[in-house]
């Protein structure tokens, strides 16, 4: 097992790439604190992990306000007697162009998306040290190549990705910081309902298929392992191909 004795906070754990990822890590071995604005879907995660013999717990958190990312922190550390991974992946956008893109949805946009990769980071830095730590921020392919009216998330993307480089300077050597930048991932977030823009993306992907969230979480485990200890400072894209063309 990778993770065996580890203890890991997941944002955005009710769901998708963040539900895979606890399922994954706790499989490794780690203790998995889900963190979500949304209870019933992070307890459901929570059941899974308990179902198949692992060990997590939940706490009611919007990575958008301060508060309740103290509260996260300090609740794994206090459950757990430890932090050795953080990972920054929760999200929020309602995508729009230019011209339609309100001052309240970029700031929320950014709230959710950005702020939380410096903010979680900056409070859980003097547990993850103690403990030799690693920050895993999602960010995604639009974080280097450009999408059409997505105008905060694009923005946002950009910061976690530029983020993910200051911070691996600031923190290393003890910590390591890696962004994964998905392409097409079979999520809530591709909004499936539209059968025609998803035909569209898996015609754009190489591999002609969406992504699966266990495959991003199968890359989460691995830069979570000591398996990935030279790899800081970078993002890896996981994208059927998709940034090749
Ligand atoms: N699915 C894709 O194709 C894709 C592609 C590139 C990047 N990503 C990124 O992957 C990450 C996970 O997305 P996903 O595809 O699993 O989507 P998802 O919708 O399945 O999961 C997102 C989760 O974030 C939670 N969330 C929203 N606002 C929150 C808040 N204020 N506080 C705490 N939690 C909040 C939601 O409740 C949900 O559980 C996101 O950062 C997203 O930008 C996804």
């Amino acid at each position: 097992m990778r993770l065996a004795g580890k203890v890991a906070i997941i944002t955005g754990a009710a769901s998708g790439i963040g539900r895979a990822t606890a399922l994954r890590f706790a499989q490794e071995g780690a203790r998995v604190v889900v963190a979500d604005i949304n209870a019933a879907g992070g307890e459901q995660t929570v059941e899974q992990v308990k179902h198949e013999g692992g060990e997590a717990a939940f706490i009611a958190t919007d990575v958008g306000v301060e508060t309740d990312l103290e509260q996260m922190v300090a609740f794994a550390v206090n459950m757990y007697g430890g932090l050795d991974i953080l990972h920054n992946n929760a999200y929020w956008t309602d995508a729009k162009p230019l011209l339609d893109t309100t001052v309240d949805n970029w700031q929320r946009t950014l709230d959710v998306t950005l702020r939380p990769v410096f903010l979680a980071s900056k409070l859980a830095v003097p547990h993850l040290r103690a403990r030799g730590g690693v920050i895993l921020n999602t960010a995604s392919v639009h974080s280097i190549i450009g999408i059409r009216n997505f105008i905060a998330y694009q923005a946002a993307k950009g910061g976690v990705l530029s983020l993910t480089r200051a911070l691996a300077l600031e923190l290393a050597p003890e910590i390591r910081v890696v962004a994964i930048l998905p392409g097409p991932i079979d999520t809530p977030a591709l909004g499936i309902d539209d059968k025609s823009a998803i035909g569209n993306l898996i015609t754009a992907t190489p591999l002609r298929r969406l992504g699966k969230p266990e495959e991003v979480a199968a890359l989460a485990a691995f830069l979570a392992s000591d398996e990935a200890a030279y790899i800081t400072g970078t993002g890896i894209v996981i994208d059927g191909g998709f940034t090749t063309q």
